[in-house]
């Protein structure tokens, strides 16, 4: 149970630049870049964008259609995110070298042979809006993978709310976070139980969009893990209150973890799909999407996160706590505040980056609480094998994520299959 990683295995599953096993392997997948939000003007300011250790440059032309080229210039290497967004191109400010999206030379005014257009390209990768994201693909053209549906990506825009804050922290040390169900009920105490301070458990149930609101106050989960060919799934079995002919019920909460970097947490109405999207080793964008089958009220969940300024905010979405402003915590208020912070992405963010910009898993000590984080690591380790051997890393195949499903804090017997009440999970891609 208690296994520490090796440190060679903590290498692996946290480094990501080009080449890395692990790079290799999410090279794979569709992956958010940006927001919709961030680029939707047309010849809007470009964007300078980080993925898996590469720098890109985003930009949405005249026409409305958005190009990722590399970031520096294919001429002489300049930024292109210094560039001109003009007349359905970006152009370089060094030599006026001009690109479209899909990375055809427009003009080079430095050089008047018109053959020389016409026989390069700038590297330009393959983009799609969905969900109130910019996806991109940059592995290898051949293994491209079809466009993958998640649920999120149905539905008018006003069921859904799209965040965005870039940490200071490798990607794991958030994913791990996110399949780390006994810490809901401790770290996010503000959340999931406000008179933690008078020790006793009130449930919360006044906010449907709430992901730490939980129906006991047992800090100690049980967990039960399946294998899903999404990667997998699991429950966070916590003793329930007596049902009314005295029977005992457990309530089960259950996450389930799409492999390489996505989950999806519950809330009462509205389920957050997360994705946890490595810029490079030690930096993270994480794309916060609610979605529900009603309206959202975007600034209340980004209340509910506790993201604001001067910590963080919608335009560059830099999350800035660190130790040079004593992460943004306010010990005067702990009495009453079990964090000193403000909300649950904010804690969770503050966290990950608390660890440093790699954590060193070789001087842990797990408990079971922690076996799904274990898992993540199996199933992540299992998937660049996979991948190293020439086959399909898991998940690769599936298009559609449709039915699966989390499932918030809910009051069963005991004895029931938890399973049933998310079917889905375990037929997508089967
Ligand atoms: S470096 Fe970009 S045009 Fe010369
Ligand atoms: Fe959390």
């Amino acid at each position: 149970m208690a296994r520490m990683l090796s440190a060679e295995e903590n290498d692996i599953l946290t480094r990501v630049g080009p080449g890395t096993p692990m790079g290799k392997m999410m090279r794979r997948f569709w992956m958010p870049i940006c927001t919709s939000a961030q680029v939707s003007e047309p010849d809007g300011d470009p964007l300078r964008l980080k993925l898996l250790g590469e720098s890109f440059v985003l930009f949405r032309d005249t026409n409305g259609e958005i190009g990722v080229l590399d970031e520096l210039c294919m001429h002489r290497g300049v930024s292109l995110a210094l560039g001109r967004v003009e007349d359905c191109g970006i152009r370089c400010l060094y030599h006026g070298w001009k690109f479209g999206v899909d990375g055809t030379i427009m003009d080079t005014p430095n050089n008047t042979n018109p053959r020389f257009k016409q026989r390069m390209k700038a590297p330009a990768y393959p983009v799609r809006e969905a969900g109130g994201l910019v996806w991109i693909y940059i592995g290898p053209k051949e293994c491209r993978p079809e466009f993958p549906h998640f649920e999120f990506m149905n539905g008018p825009a006003e069921h859904r709310a799209v965040i965005r804050l870039n940490t200071r922290a490798n990607y794991l040390q958030l994913l791990e976070g996110g399949t780390d169900s006994s810490h809901v009920g401790i770290l996010h105490s503000n959340q999931a139980n406000p008179t933690w301070m008078k020790d006793e458990f009130t449930a919360r149930d006044d906010e449907d969009f709430n992901p730490g609101a939980l129906a006991s106050s047992d800090n100690a989960p049980t967990l039960e893990i399946e294998d899903t060919s999404f990667g997998y799934h699991y429950v966070a079995k916590r003793k329930g209150p007596r049902a009314e002919d005295g029977a005992p019920t457990v309530s089960v909460r259950v996450t389930p973890v799409f492999l390489p970097v996505g989950r999806i947490i519950p809330a009462p109405a509205y389920q957050f799909f997360v994705f946890e999207v490595p810029q490079n080793d030690y930096v993270t964008s994480t794309y916060i999407i609610t979605h529900g089958n009603k309206p959202i009220d975007r600034g209340e969940i980004i209340r509910i996160m506790g993201l604001k300024e001067p910590f963080w905010n919608d335009q560059d979405c830099n999350f800035r706590a660190d130790w040079s402003n004593g992460m943004g915590q306010d010990r005067a208020k702990m009495a009453t505040n079990w964090t000193g912070f403000d909300g649950i992405e904010q804690e969770d963010a503050i966290l990950a980056v608390s660890m440093g910009p790699i954590l060193d898993r070789t001087k842990e000590h797990m408990v079971a609480a922690d076996r799904a984080v274990i898992h993540l690591r199996a199933r992540l380790l299992e998937s660049v094998q996979r991948h190293e051997k020439g086959e399909s890393p898991i998940s690769h195949e599936i298009v559609d994520y449709t039915p699966v499903r989390s499932l918030p804090d809910t009051v069963i017997r005991e004895g029931e299959r938890w399973q049933d009440l998310v079917p889905g999970n375990s037929t997508v891609g089967v």
